[in-house]
């Protein structure tokens, strides 16, 4: 089976939007989540606003919300998940390097996308930051750690 990766021009129906909630919540802490609702309308509203899918068969499997600071250079990647029985088959990977290559086109000069990677337990923490699996999966494709960057937000977070 193939996957595909989509830049969506327009979200048509509710039942397109079930398949990515069910991944999103899933995937992220309640304390970190926009509610759905506001997703759907920022896409409707906000053109700098982007969704990205990965399917399998057309069945959506992952994917990543992109917000294009256009008079920065730079994008914002506000989230991004693969639905949990997908994941380890390099379709994150995969997704991460579409979501770069589609926002060096929609962001003018862009210099590069920024996010933020969530803590995922207190063991796994470490002074260089570094052993976080998120961070480490982002390191691998060529992140970079902002160091000496200590702001925190709700809840502690590692930035990237
Ligand atoms: C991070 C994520 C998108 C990777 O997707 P994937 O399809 O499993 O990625 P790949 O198969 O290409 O790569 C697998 C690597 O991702 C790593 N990984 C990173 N974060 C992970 C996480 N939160 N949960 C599980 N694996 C994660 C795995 O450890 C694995 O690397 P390893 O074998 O060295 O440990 C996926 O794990 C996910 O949706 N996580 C939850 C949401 C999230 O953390 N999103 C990123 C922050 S916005």
């Amino acid at each position: 089976m193939s996957v595909d990766f989509v830049l969506v021009e327009k979200p048509d129906s509710l039942a397109f939007f079930r398949q990515i909630e069910r991944i999103y919540l899933d995937s992220f802490p309640v304390s970190q989540i926009r509610p759905n609702k506001m997703i759907i309308r920022m896409l409707e509203f906000d053109p700098n606003y982007y969704l990205l899918v990965a399917r399998e068969d057309y069945f959506i499997v992952g994917f990543s919300l992109l917000y294009a600071f256009n008079e920065l250079n730079a994008a914002f990647l506000d989230f991004m998940a693969i639905d949990k029985t997908y994941r380890g088959r390099s379709i994150g990977s995969e997704l991460f390097r579409y979501t770069l290559n589609v926002s060096r086109r929609l962001v003018v000069n862009s210099i590069g996308v920024f996010f933020e990677v969530e803590r995922e337990s207190p063991l796994e923490y470490d002074m260089e930051g570094f052993k976080y699996r998120g961070v480490r999966f982002y390191r691998r494709h060529g992140a970079k750690v902002l160091e000496n960057v200590h702001y925190m937000g709700v809840s502690p977070r590692t930035r990237t």
